[in-house]
């Protein structure tokens, strides 16, 4: 057993009784905000209790996904402007600069963020 998972043991955590879920819609609530779609100028609003990335496919945008939850990265858009409230468990403090998960991560006020598609071979 790895040293890790004996310490949990000893704590009394206990892998059989573990349970995950994905992200509960209140979580993923906001403020409203907008999206500006660098490759086609769009502008895409985002309701309070919407993902963007529901929004981005509302308008035609095709955004790949998987978790929607935030945990594996499928749907990293390049975020161009904007403050960013990252809510995802995937991306690094300093990928959070330049990336974007649209499961999970809204603005961070009502200053739109400009998106793009992630440059293509570049998702892990
Ligand atoms: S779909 Fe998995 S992080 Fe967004």
């Amino acid at each position: 057993m790895p040293v890790g998972a004996c310490q949990a043991a000893s704590q009394g955590w206990n892998p059989a009784r573990e349970s995950f879920t994905g992200t509960a819609a209140t979580e993923l609530a906001g403020i409203p905000f907008t999206i500006t779609w660098q490759p086609t100028g769009s502008t895409i609003p985002v309701g309070g209790t919407q993902t963007a990335l529901t929004a981005l496919r509302q308008h035609g945008i095709p955004v790949d996904s998987s978790c929607e939850a935030g945990t594996c990265g499928t749907c990293i858009l390049r975020l161009l402007k904007g403050a960013a409230d990252h809510r995802d468990a995937v991306l690094s403090p300093d990928e959070h600069k330049e990336l974007f998960t649209p499961c999970v991560s809204r603005a961070a006020s009502e200053e739109p963020l400009i998106l793009a598609p992630r440059a293509r071979g570049a998702q892990s």
